[in-house]
């Protein structure tokens, strides 16, 4: 394979260094690479010094006192052997993007070595990540679609199935060290949207629906033809075998051209679903084979499920140790045993299979069949294999357990079947599950709760927290019932959006909500044990089914919780009815969860200051008028605002990331208050005797979509004041530092830019409720590294415009309105394209010659660099903006759903009178008077231009259409509505 040149000179530079490696160590004693030896004793040996490592390593940077000596001790006796695990798919729930917390065994795999192991924290808060896999190292995806991984490289206290432990398994897929960083090779300009972790492996799926694998591949679980190809440092060709490996990512071979969407690896077998949601496994699992495990040559095909499951569509599954699990559509949970030996062999070939219960279930262990008892009748939308357990949640919100023994149960009664645990979490809607080696997760929106074995902190309760059953003296003990875990996400103001186990840590994604999601009764329980940490929020809202979550949740359903395109197909009326969010399903929201327009309230009397309605009670939009096919889409998208500006920025938590952000834009910091006035509900406060306001809201575009219309007919309503400049594209374009003059003067920054709404400011003084904002249509696509305060194309940072956006007014509401992309795209055309009074208008020949340059342009610029860096690069500009799902991930990323409202400029037009009406709520202004009506309706349509010239010719329209398709159907299934494919 032809690799960037640099990327060679890497290669070049490992094999160097691996050579002198190789020549200092000398026959290091734990490289058995290339000897025999006798596994059994070797397997043996190797835990406990690894295990020993890993604690000691621990008990050095983080523990105190003797009890905690004792609790080792404890644990290593107890602890046979210990397994990596997988960190399986839910198809349905994929991270739109957030902050990364870990905890537990302290060592890089959290990817921090500085504060609090015991509790979950922020870590590597420089990128913004979307996926997590954890196993004995951890991986992440970034927004941009980058893989990290950190932790360990070997295969130390490995075994099973003659196997001896390798120095240089290559599950961190690259050279260096344990610390974070970036996989490059061959996914160098490839979009991660998920990975997943083995016990020495981890696979990476793209947006293109390819599947790489990387690591140990002992018996052939990479699903790779011929390991070792792909490089010089890769030992030679092999499909399986002790010693067999990859450093390297590669492609994993699926039968047929099929699209992967998901993915879940355990010790010796890997799985992954294709977009019709067929389950396909290889490896060692006969789960595929008819119950016998297939040679170990031929184990690396990736063969489909059998038997009863084959005909059903998994949308989340997950590799444990000694078998898997997978969830269908309809709800139905399958288990299956993979014959796996047990972590290095402690789980004998003789064993029974089934003998821990992880079946959870009666019948053939060696085919996939069905759990049903406490189940039946439940639907299952998440799941998680630990070693020899199961952790399962509902769609409403419960967690079932079963499997290996009580401790990891969090609940009384047999382990042999599913039973439901509860404690803490009683009364929270749980979307998430974990499932470590000894220890179990789960995690609603707002909480995170963890059980088990509390040896390595991996519950996440903390250092001597009662709910664990301490020795006297000692601050680790065993944690029987599910229990709140502490640290900053149950301090509140966090949106959690994924969870994980690894076999001794914990890594879970959560966005900062600022104001918007604190105020629970979690939060407040969390303050009991980390008293006068919690800030004092939360007094008003101390409902378990906050309201607020509802509220954000709810949204357009599964859209909040997939930004991504390794969706399954969702279907329409899940879509419309904010399926799965906390609306319906926790009692909050409003009654049966807003199908349609229910659950819509009236936001402009829920949005007085500082209102603590609960959910139960919020009142209803009086429905005068029936959602059709036009103004269907809008209602879902429609919350109530609960905090004015001035509550809302109170309650704001700062992003971990926020000097990176703030030194991006240190002008807006210099200026904004500690506080707003809390009279107005839109962003002021007085400075020097006079008032200033910002924005309340922005129509962040895009250009040539509708904007500048819609900016006007708001401006009709008697509350609405406008600024001084339509769209002053401050955000964008006035480069920080100041370059002298910009649209915002005298020298563009940001005291400049609040200036432009000194007269909104002065009408707002003496209509409290009234509101400002802007509309600079180019905001939208400045997002993923494109603009912020000027190019940031090519500067050096991560910080990108929703972040900056959000961390400086997290109350904003944003509008964006989508076009046709064919459609903008000639309308932009006509708009830069410049002609004298002389000249004729340039005609569709000369249109057709210059999309297929840009065109070409495009596809020469993705064939060199990838496609992230083409959008990044905005080139060329009018044919990247119509890509709308480039950019939106990162609005999802930053932003709660519930402060975006997406329109769609066809229906806009053609409804315009419920589209207003729509935004208006969304605003949280009142409706206008018939009178008021007449002003805002009446109006001519502004920047109607593209109308007058000849129209494109049908074989421009075809090809744009074609181009433009892929963006499109990402677009429908990020927003979950089949709307978007025009
Ligand atoms: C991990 O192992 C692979 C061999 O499979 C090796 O090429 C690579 O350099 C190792 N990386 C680290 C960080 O040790
Ligand atoms: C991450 O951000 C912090 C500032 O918040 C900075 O000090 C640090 O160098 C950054 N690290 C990396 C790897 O960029
Ligand atoms: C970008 O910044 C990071 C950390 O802030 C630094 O490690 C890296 O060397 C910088 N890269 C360039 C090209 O300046």
């Amino acid at each position: 394979m032809a690799l960037p040149k640099h990327h060679n000179l890497r290669i070049g530079i490992n094999l160097l260094i691996n050579f002198i490696c190789i020549i200092c160590a000398g026959a290091h004693p734990s490289d058995f690479s290339a000897r025999i030896v006798d596994t059994a004793s070797l397997e043996h040996f190797q835990t406990l010094s690894d295990s020993i490592t890993s604690q000691s390593h621990d008990l050095d940077s983080s523990m105190h006192g003797d009890g905690s000596n004792m609790a080792t001790r404890e644990l290593l006796s107890s602890v046979s052997g210990r397994t990596g695990r997988s960190s399986g798919a839910q198809l349905t729930r994929s991270s739109p993007g957030g902050t990364l917390f870990s905890w537990g065994l302290k060592e890089w795999r959290l990817g921090r070595t500085t504060g609090d192991a015991s509790v979950p924290e922020p870590a590597l808060v420089n990128l913004t990540v979307i996926s997590i896999a954890a196993s004995r190292h951890s991986a992440i995806a970034t927004v941009d679609g980058v893989v990290w991984t950190m932790g360990h490289n070997d295969s130390r206290g490995g075994g099973g199935h003659g196997s001896p432990p390798l120095d240089a398994s290559g599950q961190l897929g690259r050279g260096g060290t344990r610390e974070p960083g970036p996989v490059e090779g061959p996914l160098r300009g490839k979009f991660v949207v998920q990975v997943v972790t083995g016990r020495y492996h981890t696979m990476a799926v793209t947006a293109d629906g390819e599947l790489y694998s990387w690591g140990l591949n002992d018996w052939g679980q990479l699903g790779r033809q011929a390991v070792g190809a792909t490089s010089e440092t890769d030992p030679s060709p092999c499909t399986a075998g002790a010693s067999c490996r990859s450093g390297i990512p590669g492609l994993v071979s699926l039968p047929g051209a099929v699209r992967v969407v998901g993915a879940a690896a355990g010790r010796y077998v890997s799985m992954a679903v294709d977009e019709s949601g067929r389950l396909y496994t290889w490896g060692h699992d006969g789960c595929s084979n008819g119950g016998k495990v297939p040679k170990r040559s031929q184990a690396y095909m990736p063969r489909l499920v059998q038997g009863e499951l084959a005909g059903k569509r998994v949308v989340a599954f997950d590799a444990g140790y000694v078998f898997w699990l997978a969830a269908t559509a309809e709800g139905e949970v399958y288990t299956c045993n993979s014959q796996d030996d047990g972590y290095a062999g402690t789980l004998s070939n003789r064993r029974p299979h089934n003998n821990a219960g992880e079946l959870g279930r009666e019948g053939d262990p060696l085919l996939p069949g069905r759990v049903t008892g406490a189940l039946a009748g439940k639907k299952v939308e998440a799941v998680a294999a630990g070693r020899e357990h199961a952790v399962v949640s509902t769609s409403t919100g419960e967690v079932y357990t079963w499997g290996s023994r009580e401790l990891l149960m969090g609940r009384d009664g047999s382990s042999k079947e599913p039973g439901q645990a509860m404690a803490t979490m009683a009364g929270d809607n749980i979307r998430f599950v974990s499932a470590g080696e000894y220890h179990s997760g789960a995690a609603s929106e707002k909480a995170l709760y963890g059980w088990g074995s509390n040896g390595y902190f991996c519950t996440g309760v903390g250092r001597g927290n009662p709910v664990q059953r301490l020795k006297a003296g000692g601050e680790r003990g065993d944690v029987f019932q599910p229990a709140l875990s502490q640290g900053a996400i149950a301090r509140g103001g966090w949106q959690v959006q994924a969870m994980v186990a690894g076999f001794q840590h914990g890594l879970a994604i959560a966005a900062n909500k600022g104001g918007s999601g604190s105020g629970s009764a979690r939060e407040h329980e969390g303050s009991l044990f980390e008293r006068g940490a919690a800030r004092g929020l939360g007094s008003t809202t101390n409902n378990a089914h906050g309201h607020i979550v509802a509220a954000n949740v709810g949204g357009v359903g599964s859209s909040t919780g997939s930004s991504l395109s390794e969706l399954l197909p969702v279907d329409a009326e899940a879509v419309a009815s904010g399926d799965g969010g906390g609306g319906g399903s926790d009692g909050g929201g409003g009654g049966d969860g807003g199908r349609g327009g229910v659950g819509d309230s009236d936001a402009s009397t829920a949005s007085a200051a500082g209102s603590a309605s609960t959910a139960a009670n919020l009142p209803r939009f009086s429905d005068t008028s029936a959602p059709d096919y036009h103004t269907r889409y809008l209602a879902p998208q429609l919350h109530p605002i609960e905090l004015n500006a001035s509550e809302h920025w109170r309650r704001h938590v700062r992003s971990p990331r926020y000097e990176l952000i703030q030194a991006q834009s240190p002008d807006i910091w210099k200026l904004l208050p500690p506080a707003f006035d809390l009279r107005f509900k839109n962003p002021c406060w007085t400075q020097e005797g006079r008032l200033r306001c910002i924005p309340f809201f922005h129509i962040l575009g895009v250009s040539k979509c509708g904007t500048t219309d819609l900016y006007h007919r708001l401006s009709k309503h008697p509350l609405f004041f406008k600024s001084r400049n339509k769209g002053p594209h401050w955000w964008d374009e006035c480069i920080h530092p100041p370059k002298g003059p910009c649209t915002a003067p005298p020298n563009g920054d940001f005291d400049g830019y609040v200036d432009l709404f000194a007269n909104a400011a002065e009408s707002i003084r003496g209509n409290p409720q009234g509101i400002t904002g802007e509309a600079s249509s180019n905001t939208f696509t400045s997002a993923a590294g494109v603009y912020l305060r000027g190019p940031s194309m090519d500067r050096n940072t991560t910080v990108t415009m929703p972040e900056l956006m959000r961390e400086a007014s997290p109350f904003l509401r944003n509008i964006i309105i989508f076009r046709n992309p064919v459609d903008r795209y000639f309308s932009a055309f006509y708009y830069y394209r410049w002609w004298t009074p002389e000249e004729s208008p340039p005609g569709p020949e000369e249109f057709h010659e210059t999309a297929q340059k840009d065109i070409a342009t495009w596809r020469t610029c993705v064939d060199q660099r990838g496609l992230k860096y083409c959008v990044r690069h905005y080139h060329p500009q009018q044919l990247v903006k119509g890509m709308y799902s480039e950019f939106i991930t990162d609005w999802l990323a930053h932003w709660p759903r519930d402060q975006l409202l997406f329109l769609r400029n066809e229906d806009y037009s053609a409804k315009t009178r419920e589209h207003i009406e729509a935004v208006f709520k969304f605003l949280g202004v009142r409706q206008p008077s018939e009178a008021e009506w007449m002003k805002v309706v009446g109006m001519e349509t502004r920047n109607r231009n593209s109308n007058k010239y000849t129209a494109m010719l049908p074989e421009t329209r075809a090809m744009l259409e074609g181009f433009y398709q892929p963006f499109n159907e990402r677009l429908a299934k990020i927003l979950g509505d089949d709307r978007w494919l025009w």
